[in-house]
């Protein structure tokens, strides 16, 4: 809980915040980050991720209820500043089995949140969109002038999402923006089901004493990436005045990491396992957009924010 005390006249600059898929891993740590800066907050989940007690935060107003439903959404909406939206079914295998329920879930729920949220004069809509975007390059880092590949239909709803969110401010003048997230963990990340990311569910395979699986030969790089930094890049994007036209902007630490090393950095016995499709081989980030339009740099190591999670997990 981190209702912390604020500086006096802060109130002045308070806002009042949605944000869908504020019970899940990411969007917990943006509640907590908005709560420390003293905003208001409000969350729209229908808890479909689980719904976990460490994660409900003392001061927030949760509506239980779902982006794909326009009463739901209209609700969620009154009074309303800006919305972090994050709400998704974010799993590219997941995808791949249920691509009808996904599209639904990605793509229309964004479509009546974005509508709703622009009948109520919501002033800017971040929009957490996904490198899987890129469908990977091997050889060069990542940047936003490069044309879109999904060969997922995760990525291809994050995709359609961007697209959706710079229309409407083509549109409607309604201000929008989206951050590219790459491979992110830190507190709050989940470590359950068959879909977990990777990071928890080594951590988890760890402190069961099993060896962590790793797909295929583990030469798969990503661009790891922690959450506080995340959580301060969505606060920047609701803020800064050189966006809100539908830029795309990623949101990434710039340097990329082997499943391999992650599984070093951890420690313990591993095992490998058939590898997945529709995983890129490596991620990388170029992070020059983010500096220059958000002021945003990552600020947390990859080896610090691993060595936290492994003292949190007790793992030393
Ligand atoms: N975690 C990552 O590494 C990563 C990387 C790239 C992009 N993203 C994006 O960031 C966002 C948050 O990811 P996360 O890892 O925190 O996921 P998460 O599964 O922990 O959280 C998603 C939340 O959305 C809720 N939700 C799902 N469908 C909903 C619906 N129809 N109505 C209302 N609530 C609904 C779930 O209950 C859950 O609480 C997602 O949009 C995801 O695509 C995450």
């Amino acid at each position: 809980m981190n209702n912390q005390a604020q500086p006096i006249g802060s109130e002045l600059l308070a806002k009042k915040y949605l944000v869908t898929g504020g019970a899940g891993f990411i969007g917990t740590n943006i509640v907590i980050k908005l709560l420390s800066d003293g905003h208001k907050v409000r969350v729209l989940d229908n808890f479909s991720a689980g719904k976990k007690d460490d994660r409900i935060q003392k001061g927030v107003e949760y509506i239980e209820g779902d982006i794909r439903n326009m009463e739901d959404v209209k609700r969620a909406m009154v009074g309303i500043d800006g919305v972090f939206h994050l709400a998704a079914i974010p799993r590219v295998p997941y995808s791949i089995e249920h691509p009808i329920e996904t599209n639904d879930n990605n793509v229309n729920g964004t479509l009546t949140l974005l509508v709703g949220a622009r009948d109520a004069g919501v002033k800017r809509f971040v929009f957490s969109s996904s490198s899987s975007v890129y469908g990977g390059n091997d050889n060069e880092k990542l940047r936003e002038d490069m044309c879109g590949n999904p060969i997922s239909p995760y990525a291809l709803h994050k995709y359609t999402g961007e697209m959706y969110c710079r229309l409407f401010s083509e549109l409607y003048g309604f201000e929008t923006v989206s951050l590219r997230y790459f491979n992110v963990y830190g507190p709050y990340i989940d470590p359950e089901g068959a879909y977990a990311l990777v990071v928890g569910k080594f951590l988890k395979q760890r402190a069961k004493g099993e060896p962590m699986t790793i797909c295929g030969d583990g030469e798969y790089y990503r661009d790891y990436t922690h959450v506080a930094d995340v959580a301060r890049a969505n606060l920047l994007a609701m803020t800064s005045d050189k966006v809100g036209k539908g830029e795309v902007i990623n949101a990434g630490y710039g340097q990329c990491k082997s499943v391999n090393e992650l599984a070093r950095l951890i420690g313990g016995e591993t095992m490998n396992i058939p590898e997945r499709p529709g995983d890129p081989r490596r991620s990388e980030a170029d992070t020059t957009k983010a500096k220059e339009l958000l002021g945003w740099e990552p600020t947390i190591k990859f080896e610090d924010g691993i060595a936290e999670l492994k003292r949190d997990w007790g793992l030393e």
